[in-house]
């Protein structure tokens, strides 16, 4: 097991992420963790993630001195090594030419941790601060043109210090730069898999629990699928779904979510039409938060009522959701140093709710939980399917939602997913759907001026939703979804395809 110690790093899930895919246990924990917490886990290394702040602040963050006393391998990562640099009597600048973003290290030694690699290596910066000046011991093993200390290693004790970011795409071989510390350096043992990993949720899910019974969210998604699931094979006639029609589905979802989940064996699922309550709410309203927090409070309204009535016989103390590990920190969850970005509606939940919350999921990437629901083996139809958000199509109607407008985006939605099958690209594709503008622009058909809505064509590329590329769709298939979406959804006489990246846009509209 390797102990990732968190400064408040965005990426720090990465790093956990890299290990896992490597076969090896990795627990990350807060970088205040005492020196008994990080015993318990019984380490073989320890990684210090990156972080927004600076050793230069006062009260600056650090960890407890004790882990250079435990006798395992450290490896500092960005702010990780700068506070590694600094303990041991280093000093720290901030750059006047900043490094930041793409660069190439120069490996000027040859040392474990960078066993296989070349002598040019693309990295990816992303912090103001350098080590200006190595501490005693130390001496650099990397560098790029702007600093001399790109990476740095104890001449003999096992700790390391790369100011640049292994842990991301860009760093082509930071996946090995990760394999060689945790393998070479540490000598860790394979011993995490999707089958351990199953039973885990299982185990603990059904310990949780206890006696309890628990309500479980459906929204339709892979991810709700893929909790309910694994819930039912841990506390089996104790789970109860509720699958909520808020009309802001996608088309003949509501059937089609109904076959997926009874097909499962669970037995107790209860579908509300709460289509004209949802619509009534969000009457008049064009902020895209005020739509994502009514949306959730509907939810949460509903559930109180079917749970008051229709589960009052259970002792109902749960609320499951398939929460995955992207909506926790784009929602800035649990942390007050990632920014907030958008509120995913899942966790808008008033404080005061009646429940404990329940998420199996909430560690894991979209490509983690597919691979989990392989495990379980659901359906691959089923968990290849793109990912949807919880708002739904609300979020696809920018500006106010209204039964028209969620018309003309399912409409256009069922066609785009319709040809980009038929053409073999769908699976292809990270995720694909229509979004209608709130703007009307001038065109004809016929021989009549038409005034009419524009829907924009989104599909992109990603691994896991937190950056994301335009798909390079063919030009004759566009042609036929944009010909098709003209002719046959009312109301609708321009169409767009998105070509930007995330960042800076998201992937969703709103
Ligand atoms: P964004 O738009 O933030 O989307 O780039 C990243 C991924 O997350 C999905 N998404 C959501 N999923 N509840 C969800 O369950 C939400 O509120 C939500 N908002 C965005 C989005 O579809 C994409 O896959």
């Amino acid at each position: 097991m390797i102990v990732i110690l968190n400064f408040g790093s965005q990426f720090a899930h990465l790093i956990a992420r890299r290990i896992r895919d490597l076969g090896v246990r990795a627990e990350i924990l807060h970088f205040q963790a005492s020196i008994e917490e990080i015993r318990a886990f019984h380490p073989v290394g320890i990684i210090l993630s990156g972080g927004p702040r600076s050793v230069l602040e006062n009260g600056y963050p650090r960890p407890q001195k004790e882990i250079f006393e435990l006798g395992i391998p450290v490896f500092g990562i960005c702010y990780g090594a700068q506070v590694m640099a600094k303990f041991f009597g280093g000093v720290v600048r901030t750059g006047e030419v900043r490094e930041y973003g793409k660069e190439k290290i120069s490996c000027t030694s040859r040392n474990p941790l960078f066993k296989g690699l070349t002598k040019k290596e693309p990295v990816w910066f992303s912090h103001g601060d350098y080590v200006y000046m190595l501490p005693q011991g130390f001496q650099a093993i990397a560098s790029t043109e702007a600093c001399a200390h790109a990476a740095f290693a104890h001449e003999k004790k096992p700790w390391f210090g790369v100011q640049f970011h292994p842990e991301v795409a860009y760093t082509k071989r930071g996946k090995d730069i990760i394999a060689n510390f945790v393998f070479s350096v540490c000598g860790a043992k394979k011993n995490w898999s999707m089958p351990i990993l199953k039973d885990e949720i299982i185990a603990s899910m059904r310990e949780m629990v206890g006696d309890a019974h628990v309500v479980i969210a459906l929204s339709g998604g892979v991810d709700s699928l893929v909790a309910a699931t694994l819930l039912h094979r841990a506390i089996g006639r104790q789970l109860h779904g509720v699958f909520v029609d808020n009309g802001l589905l996608r088309k003949d979802e509501v059937g089609a979510v109904g076959k997926a989940i009874t097909a499962q064996g669970l037995h107790d699922i209860r579908t509300v039409d709460a289509r004209k309550n949802f619509l009534e709410r969000l009457k008049g309203i064009e902020d895209p938060e005020k739509k994502r927090k009514i949306i959730g409070h509907t939810f949460i309204h509903v559930f109180e009522r079917m749970i008051a009535y229709d589960f009052k016989k259970y002792p109902v103390r749960f609320l499951a959701q398939g929460t995955i590990y992207p909506d926790r920190i784009e929602s800035a969850y649990g942390s007050h140093v990632a920014e907030k970005i958008k509120s995913h509606h899942n966790l808008t939940l008033p404080e005061r709710f009646g429940f404990h919350i329940l998420e199996p999921l909430a560690d894991l990437y979209k490509d983690e939980v597919r691979r989990l629901g392989e495990e379980l083996r659901l359906p691959k139809k089923v968990l290849w399917r793109h990912p949807f958000p919880g708002p739904g199509l609300s979020i696809r109607v920018v500006g106010e939602v209204t039964e028209e407008r969620l018309h003309m985006v399912r409409e256009a939605d069922a066609i785009y997913i319709e040809e980009l099958r038929r053409a073999g690209e769908y699976g292809k594709i990270w995720q694909a759907f229509a979004v209608l503008l709130p703007l009307r622009t001038v065109g004809v058909m016929g021989d009549a001026r038409t005034y009419e809505h524009i829907i924009a064509l989104r599909a992109v590329h990603s691994v896991d939703g937190m950056t994301a590329d335009w798909y390079k769709m063919n030009h004759s298939l566009l042609e036929r979804i944009s010909n098709r979406i003209v002719r046959e959804v009312k109301g609708v006489n321009r169409v767009l395809y998105d070509i930007t990246q995330k960042p800076p846009a998201t992937i969703e509209y709103e």
